[in-house]
């Protein structure tokens, strides 16, 4: 039995996208809601349609994605459109907001506020992949003052996506920070890992085409970040729910997440790999190792990672 609850929703499991995977376009998005996922999220919506940066802007590898997308997005009254449509009993909806500006943002989170949908906002401050805009999630004064106008012009509880953080500094002032915000109710662990550099040997050269072949990383490199970024915020916002996204390949990957503390998982390059039918082959893959180790619900273990 995979059942859980998100901020009082039942779901039928805790798997869903990561936002920016197979959710550009409304069919993307429908293909989704008939999947088995939980839930899912839209494309990181600006406030005007972009076609993101120049192909090629994704690549695979043995060991999980390079991008460097640039916000390709179909505006945000596309997404609001989206939304105001979905059957929210079906299955949770979420709308990731990335505008360029807090402006932009407020603008959004305004249009979103005043349709008066039970869509989950997860406010997205880690886009690593449009030139000249640094991620608020990376300056910590910035993001405080983002949370502080966004929190108050939303009013409804809401989420942010992070970066990942390297550091107990970090986690401990952007923890602080997320704990100011009484109505900031989810935090999403983790966007890429930044502006990575993957390199083809035998051409010697980069392999997208978008900031010199720097992008963002995904699928296993990642794991181990996500996994500690999940559990430090886990431990250092306890009135928070939190939502683990990096390197989920397995039903095995989804089990450490919700281990190490996530209520909901994303899972970004192996869906964009496998296509939706990978939320059935994971939650076959978690049942099945839940039934070995005598689990029959995730409140069973959910958070309980132990340590040495
Ligand atoms: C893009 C990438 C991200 O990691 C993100 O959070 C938002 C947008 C992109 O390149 O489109």
């Amino acid at each position: 039995e995979l059942a859980t609850t998100f901020l009082e929703q039942p779901l039928d499991n805790p798997l869903m996208n990561a936002a920016g995977v197979w959710c550009t376009l409304a069919a993307q998005l429908d293909a989704l809601v008939e999947s088995s996922a939980g839930a899912a999220v839209t494309k990181s919506c600006t406030l005007s349609r972009r076609d993101g940066n120049p192909e090629p802007r994704y690549r695979a590898l043995p060991l999980g994605s390079i991008n460097s997308m640039g916000l390709p997005n179909e505006g945000h009254v596309y997404y609001l459109d989206y939304a105001a449509c979905h059957d929210y009993e079906r299955k949770p909806l979420f709308v990731s907001v990335s505008g360029l500006s807090l402006d932009d943002n407020l603008t959004i989170v305004a249009a979103l506020r005043e349709a008066v949908l039970p869509a989950f906002l997860e406010l997205n401050l880690s886009c690593p992949n449009v030139e000249g805009k640094p991620q608020p999630g990376y300056d910590f004064e910035a993001m405080d003052q983002f949370l502080a106008e966004v929190a108050t012009a939303y009013r409804r509880p809401f989420g942010v996506k992070l970066p990942p953080y390297f550091d107990f500094v970090h986690f401990d002032n952007a923890a602080e920070i997320l704990n100011r915000y009484d109505n900031l109710a989810f935090i999403t662990c983790i966007n890429s890992i930044g502006n990575g550099l993957v390199i083809d040997t035998e051409s010697e050269s980069t392999v997208i085409r978008p900031k010199d072949g720097f992008g963002g990383l995904g699928g296993d490199y990642v794991l181990p970040t996500a996994l500690a970024n999940v559990n430090a915020f886990h431990r250092r916002c306890p009135g928070k729910t939190i939502i683990g996204c990096g390197g989920v390949s397995t039903g095995e990957h989804v089990f450490q997440h919700l281990l190490a503390g996530a209520t909901l998982v994303q899972v970004g390059t192996a869906l964009h790999e496998e296509g939706p039918s990978i939320f059935d082959r994971l939650q076959k893959e978690l049942r099945e190792l839940m039934a070995k180790k005598g689990y029959t619900r995730i409140e069973d273990f959910r958070g309980r990672l132990k340590t040495l």
